[in-house]
């Protein structure tokens, strides 16, 4: 049978495709990534074909042979791929035909480009999950080795970016640890949604071959069958959750950028970050900008864009497959890699951070940051909280009117504020002793510090 237009459905067409509809449908050039879970799912499906009678073993290995040199010559760079042909998968097709002859024309038996290419993607997909949650887990780990290192280190606690109550540099190391510990999570739970088969959907109504999609499905390491034809053939929501996931990942990352941000700016000097990490300004010789976090910080936009696009492609979708669906790809496949990327560099500069302790500690001090240590012990000599917050507030001002420290303040100055005031009271105005004090589970103390990262060294 001679092919009228060269295509593998042209069957029923008289004239060929118009030559910019050829570019403007091909995926080829995008798809081509799928081509060794493409590869795996034809081995999967051949072998189906061939225990459900509908092509002999031997055909079976034949196709499988046929597949194997396809595979050699994609790594190789000897495939000659063909807009031609639309897709990774008639692309393979086509070849497989080339080489092993006629018999390669059976290989389609029961199935449709449709079921084919949600299978691929799913396999892609939690190929590159797998990749992402081993990243995070070597982040999560450098993460806790610097909480440890600086699990003294006192800087100061913000709210509303301003001075607040002093904390641990390690505290706030492991704060980015338990978002980025719910991001893995939030991965583990979708790669168990991702791990289900649609093979065997075939084009959106199952097939009429005796296929056991239960096989096909445990052969590839699914988990799971698609329980629905039509479902299988259409559903994207696998994509779009590890998007969302990705998304949710970039912003934190995004938050900890910023912090890393300013940080490293001369206004703060909390942070000094490696040279190998920073470029310089082609005017201004002295500067050393910190263009890595701030990438990241920009990446976490084109995450979020990746998001809305395919939430919006599946939106008002009818059922079943729609074309539409072939626009996934590019922003999966961009999602993965900008969160791969992210992930490596800061797995390499996380590392390297060094703080600058004696000038976080200076600024801890600042904007009376142990008011609070001072309401609290007024409440253990018995006065309610709102009072004593009343009365160190007016505590506050006077300090902050004659330009001094709470601890500046004399005894009889403090007891015309309140007459509950004594000498103990100076002992918990130390920023080191309000940091200490605060020694409960999810506290700041050093003590606290290291209980909470060992805790989740065990998590990791
Ligand atoms: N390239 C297509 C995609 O990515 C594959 C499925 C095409 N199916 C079809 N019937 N045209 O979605």
């Amino acid at each position: 049978m001679v092919q009228k237009t060269g295509k593998r459905w042209s069957g029923r067409f008289s004239a060929a495709t118009d030559e910019f509809v050829e570019q403007f449908t091909e995926s080829v050039s995008f798809d081509r990534r799928l081509y060794h879970f493409d590869i795996l799912a034809s081995v999967a499906h051949a072998n189906g074909l061939a225990k459900a009678g509908v092509i002999a073993e031997d055909e079976r290995d034949v196709i499988v042979v046929g597949l194997d040199q396809i595979q050699e010559e994609i790594e190789a760079g000897s495939f000659s791929w063909s807009i031609v042909h639309e897709d990774v998968h008639t692309n393979i097709e086509n070849r497989l035909v080339e080489i092993v002859g006629e018999v390669g024309k059976k290989l389609h038996a029961g199935r449709s480009r449709n079921d084919q290419v949600a299978t691929d993607l799913r396999l892609w997909l939690r190929h590159h999950v797998d990749q992402i949650d081993a990243q995070m887990t070597s982040l999560l780990s450098e993460l806790a080795a610097l909480a440890e290192r600086y699990a003294d280190a006192i800087m100061p606690g913000l709210t509303h970016m301003q001075n607040a109550q002093p904390v641990t540099f390690g505290h706030h190391m492991m704060a980015w640890f338990e978002m980025l510990f719910r991001d893995r999570d939030r991965l583990r739970e979708c790669r168990a949604r991702v791990s289900h088969s649609p093979l065997g959907a075939a084009a959106l109504a199952g097939t009429s071959f005796p296929i056991s999609r239960e096989s096909t499905a445990t052969e590839l390491g699914f988990e799971e069958v698609c329980r629905n034809s039509l479902d299988a053939v259409s559903d994207r929501d696998f994509a779009i959750e590890f998007v969302f996931v990705a998304s949710m990942t970039a912003v934190h990352l995004s938050r900890w950028c910023e912090e890393l941000v300013y940080w490293s700016s001369d206004l703060i000097g909390f942070v000094e970050l490696p040279d190998e990490f920073c470029t310089g300004s082609s005017i201004m010789p002295q500067k050393k900008n910190p263009d890595v976090p701030e990438i990241i910080r920009g990446k976490s936009g084109r995450v979020l864009g990746d998001l809305v696009a395919l939430l919006t492609l599946v939106k008002s979708q009818p059922l079943a497959y729609n074309r539409d669906n072939q626009e996934d790809k590019q922003r999966l496949f961009d999602a993965v890699d900008t969160l791969a990327d992210c992930l490596q560099i800061l797995c390499d500069l996380i590392p390297q951070v060094e703080p600058n302790l004696e000038r976080m500690l200076e600024a801890a001090g600042r904007g009376y940051t142990t008011a609070t240590d001072m309401a609290d012990w007024l409440v253990r000599r018995g006065i309610p909280f709102r009072e004593a917050h009343e009365i160190v507030g007016s505590v506050v001002a006077e300090a902050e009117s004659r330009g001094i420290e709470l601890k500046e303040l004399s005894l009889p100055e403090l007891q015309h504020f309140s007459v509950r005031f004594d000498e103990e009271v100076f002992s918990v105005l130390s920023i080191e002793g309000s940091v200490a004090a605060r020694k409960q589970t999810g506290g700041t103390s050093p003590e606290a510090v290291r209980t909470a990262i060992a805790e989740a060294r065990t998590r990791i």
